[in-house]
This record gives structure tokens, C-alpha cells and sequence, in this order.
């Protein structure tokens, strides 16, 4: 078969060949079911009957590979893609550097990788339960589209996830994808394995945060699988970042619409000063001193899904060649980093300071780095946005040491400019620092549902182009009575 296209003969859509490897095919089939039952449970409430005008990928070809139509998202055709494979492809970093990459899990290592793929995949579903209720509050029919498009791609990682389980796994991995439906965001006995896939989502404005600074978190993870020696590992992820870019988009540009919503009601208004907040917010806009604490608290709670800044376990998935490095082939050192240093902030004495650590255990801090840049390109790009409508007013990322529930800087409380305070001092500050309840109720009293096409909440601005070069009063969602 060509495994550029998807086949869609098989009940489950892949180009992995499933129609031959029975077993396998087995054991997806068997767990569907469930997989329905959860997002009939766990996917966009109110909404499973509605006609949703979403992509789905018929190849894997980076030129073109996805159809638009209209789908109930029960329907979907979730299905197992994977990158094409690379003729000779070798492990490109660690201790097995230069050896062919492996097409069979090599069996010193089946326990980490297991590791590697369950953390991934539970990261997932996670997002879909954490985004449920959002539907009903969409301002416009854009965004709601925008929002499905999200879950049900975030449903095709789990499957991407659950089929690498499932074939290279056997009996542990089974048990680990039926574990991956059982796990729920925030559930008290049995919650996500990571922090930030606990915490609610409980308005639009964290939706867009959430995918700019979230999914970027997934972006990171993603390339530094995408170099895995385990070659399925590789090309499951690489084709998964094609799907990424776009909830990233929507997150970046969802952000935007509202920063420019926002710029443009100051002005009409003849509104100068963007701290003068409870006029701008008669104006039914949110502030942008409100903007940059959701900013605040998105990031820094992505921060932590980096793990410890030094991290014995992060060198030996490098060692192993199991999870490499940003863009590691691009990268011009011996890719085995076994006298190199790599400059780590730490805490001590009561300062802040960069301390050189090997290279190899300061490989989570690396990842951060390149992710910290990442966001900041970004923050540039919504600051231009500001700048341009004539607000004097900048989004800055918060310090590192900012709200921290893991590694160097868990136990201290510290400002956003990196000013390490008091717990006392802390509980007066946090508030201009993080999104207060008062903040929350006031973004939440603008959620109302717009849902006729071409509209738009008061609280956003429309998008310079449709999906799919749609018109702006287009019908992205169909919505069933
Ligand atoms: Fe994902
Ligand atoms: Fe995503």
C-alpha cells in the first residue's frame, strides 16, 4: 500500500498497514468502545450532534494532507498516522549514536519508553475533559469550530499514543491505553499525571492561553520525541506536530483578536490609560493588566510541566537515545554531551543565579530555555499588535522563579520581575500577580454564546481569514436542536 494516503477501509484509518497486522488491529478495535464512551462522556458537551465543519487527515504528505467537511464528532475518523519512514534513518545522539534507529523496542529500555509514550498520552484526553464546557459559551461559530477541531485532533494523539501501546507493548501496554481512559482532568482518585492537566479551563480567554502556552509545552515535548531512536516514536510524533501548529494558531491568534478587541473599544472610547480598568471593562473588553496575569499564571504553570531543572532521568532517556533534544540534528556538537555544561538558574542563599551543571542532566532546563524563547517570539508578535492600535501598553513573560510548584524554585514565592518575597508578601501581592476570583467573574459574565453566523462576542475581534478560505459568515458548526 501507499503509505502516504490513509487507508479508510479498515475501521480505524491508518497508513500503517493495519488491515495486515490482525493482532493489532484486534486490540484497537477492542478498545474503541471505550474510547467512545469517553468522549461521549468527556468530549464538548451539547454538542456531540452537531454538524461540525472540522479537518481530518487523508495523508500524511506535509503538501496536503487533510479534507475539510462536515463530521458529528462521534463520528470522526480518529485514526493511526504516522511520517513517512526515512531510508536509513540512525539513532542521532546519545550512547547508541550512529547505530541503525530501532523499528522494535530495544528491551533494556522498554520500561522508559513505556514511560515516555503513557506521559505523553495522558497529556491528550486531558485537554479534551478540560476544555467540555467551553461549547456553550463560544463567541462565534468560528471559535466553536476552532475549539472542536482541537478535541478531536487531541483524541487522535491519544489513539496515535494508544497504538504504539498497543503494538510494542503487549499485555503492559494494553493495561496502560485502558489506564489512559480511566485517568480524569482534576479528578480527585484518579487525576492526569501532570499538573497543569488538572487545572479547570474555565473561560475562552484561558482556552487561548491554554494553546498558545500549553500546547507550545506539547510542541517541545513532541521534538524531542520527533528524535527518538525508536523510530515509530519518531514518526508518530513528527506527524502530530503537523496537527499542533494549528491549536497553536488558535491560540495565538484567539489572544490577539482579543488584545485587538480590546485596543480598539479603548480608543473609540477615548481611553488612554490601559490601567484605568473598570472603565474599560464597562466597555464589556477585558483589560490588558487582566490579559498579562492569565499570561502569568499559563506560563508559569507550563514551566512546570518541564520537570526539575536537573534531571537524572531526562540524561538517561538522552543516553538511551530515546528522547533527544530541540531540533538535536540541527544542533552542532558531538550529540553525546558527556563533557559538556549547560548554565542552570538556581536558588540558593536567598539569590537567584546560573550555576553550570553537566549538560546531560540540564537537559529539561535546555528544553525550557528553547521553550522560553519560543514564547517570547510570541509575546513580540501581540505587542506589535497593541503597539500598532496606539496603546502604550507591553506583555512581558514573567521570571522563572514565578509561581512554581516544581523544581528550584517550588518553595519560594517570587514576583513577576524575579523578586524573591515572603509568604506574608506574597498573600498581599497576588492578586495584581494572578487572575483573582473578582477577575475570573468578570471575564466569566462576558462568556455568552454567540452563535449566528458571521457574529461575534463584543469581547473579540474577528479573524482576518476564515478556515479553509471560508467567508466570514460561514456555518462552522450546524448546531442540532
Ligand atoms: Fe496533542
Ligand atoms: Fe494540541
Amino acid at each position: 500500500m501507499n503509505l502516504m494516503n490513509v487507508d479508510y477501509t479498515t475501521k480505524i484509518p491508518n497508513n500503517v498497514d493495519l488491515a495486515q497486522d490482525r493482532q493489532v488491529l484486534k486490540a484497537l478495535e477492542s478498545w474503541h468502545p471505550g474510547y467512545l464512551d469517553w468522549w461521549n462522556d468527556m468530549g464538548p458537551e451539547g454538542f456531540q450532534e452537531s454538524l461540525v465543519y472540522l479537518r481530518t487527515a487523508v495523508s500524511v504528505d506535509p503538501k496536503g494532507w487533510a479534507k475539510f467537511d462536515y463530521v458529528r464528532m462521534p463520528e470522526y475518523r480518529w485514526g493511526v498516522l504516522l511520517a513517512p519512514e526515512e531510508e536509513g534513518r540512525l539513532v542521532n545522539f546519545g550512547q547508541h549514536k550512529g547505530e541503525k534507529a530501532w523499528q522494535e523496542v530495544p528491551g533494556e529500555y522498554r520500561a522508559m519508553l513505556r514511560r515516555l509514550v503513557v506521559i505523553q498520552g495522558d497529556t491528550e484526553p486531558a485537554s479534551v475533559e478540560q476544555q467540555r464546557h467551553l461549547g456553550k459559551t463560544a463567541p462565534s461559530l468560528y471559535d466553536m469550530r476552532n475549539l472542536f477541531q482541537v478535541n478531536v485532533e487531541e483524541g487522535r494523539h491519544l489513539w496515535a499514543m494508544v497504538y504504539l501501546l498497543q503494538k510494542y507493548f503487549g499485555r503492559d501496554g494494553r493495561e496502560e491505553a485502558d489506564d489512559l481512559l480511566r485517568r480524569r482532568s482534576g479528578d480527585a482518585d484518579a487525576p492526569r499525571m501532570l499538573g497543569a492537566f488538572n487545572e479547570a479551563t474555565p473561560d475562552w480567554l484561558s482556552f487561548f492561553m491554554f494553546t498558545f502556552f500549553t500546547d507550545r509545552d506539547g510542541k517541545m515535548q513532541l521534538e524531542s520525541l520527533a528524535q527518538s531512536g525508536f523510530d515509530p516514536l519518531s514518526r508518530t510524533c513528527r506527524f502530530m506536530l503537523t496537527e499542533e501548529a494549528h491549536h497553536m494558531f488558535v491560540g495565538e491568534t484567539g489572544v490577539a483578536r482579543v488584545m485587538r478587541r480590546t485596543c480598539e473599544a479603548m480608543k473609540q472610547a477615548g481611553i488612554e490609560d490601559p490601567n484605568d480598568i473598570a472603565r474599560i471593562r464597562a466597555l464589556g473588553v477585558i483589560d490588558l493588566p487582566t490579559m498579562q496575569k492569565k499570561i502569568n499564571l499559563h506560563y508559569s504553570l507550563s514551566l512546570d510541566l518541564f520537570g526539575s531543572e536537573v534531571s537524572t532521568n531526562a540524561a538517561n532517556f538522552y543516553n538511551a537515545g530515546l528522547k533527544g533534544r530541540f531540533q538535536e540534528t540541527r544542533l552542532r556538537d558531538d550529540h553525546q554531551l558527556t563533557n559538556d555544561t549547560y548554565a542552570v538558574l538556581k536558588f540558593g542563599g536567598g539569590a537567584i543565579k546560573l550555576v553550570d551543571e553537566p549538560a546531560l542532566t540540564a537537559l529539561n532546563m535546555r528544553l525550557r530555555d528553547d521553550y522560553t524563547n519560543d514564547c517570547s517570539k510570541g509575546i513580540e508578535r501581540w505587542n506589535k499588535i497593541v503597539k500598532a492600535l496606539g496603546v502604550d501598553f507591553q506583555f512581558e513573560l514573567p521570571h522563572t522563579a514565578f509561581h512554581r510548584q516544581i523544581g528550584e524554585f517550588r518553595n519560594v514565592q517570587a514576583t513577576p520581575k524575579g523578586v524573591i518575597v515572603s509568604e506574608a508578601e506574597w498573600a498581599k501581592l497576588r492578586d495584581d500577580y494572578l487572575p483573582s476570583t473578582a477577575d475570573g467573574d468578570f471575564i466569566a459574565s462576558l462568556m455568552q454564546s454567540v452563535s449566528e453566523p458571521g457574529e461575534f462576542a463584543g469581547w473579540i475581534a474577528p479573524p482576518k481569514v476564515g478556515i479553509d478560505n471560508k467567508p466570514g459568515d460561514f456555518e462552522y458548526v450546524k448546531i442540532a436542536a
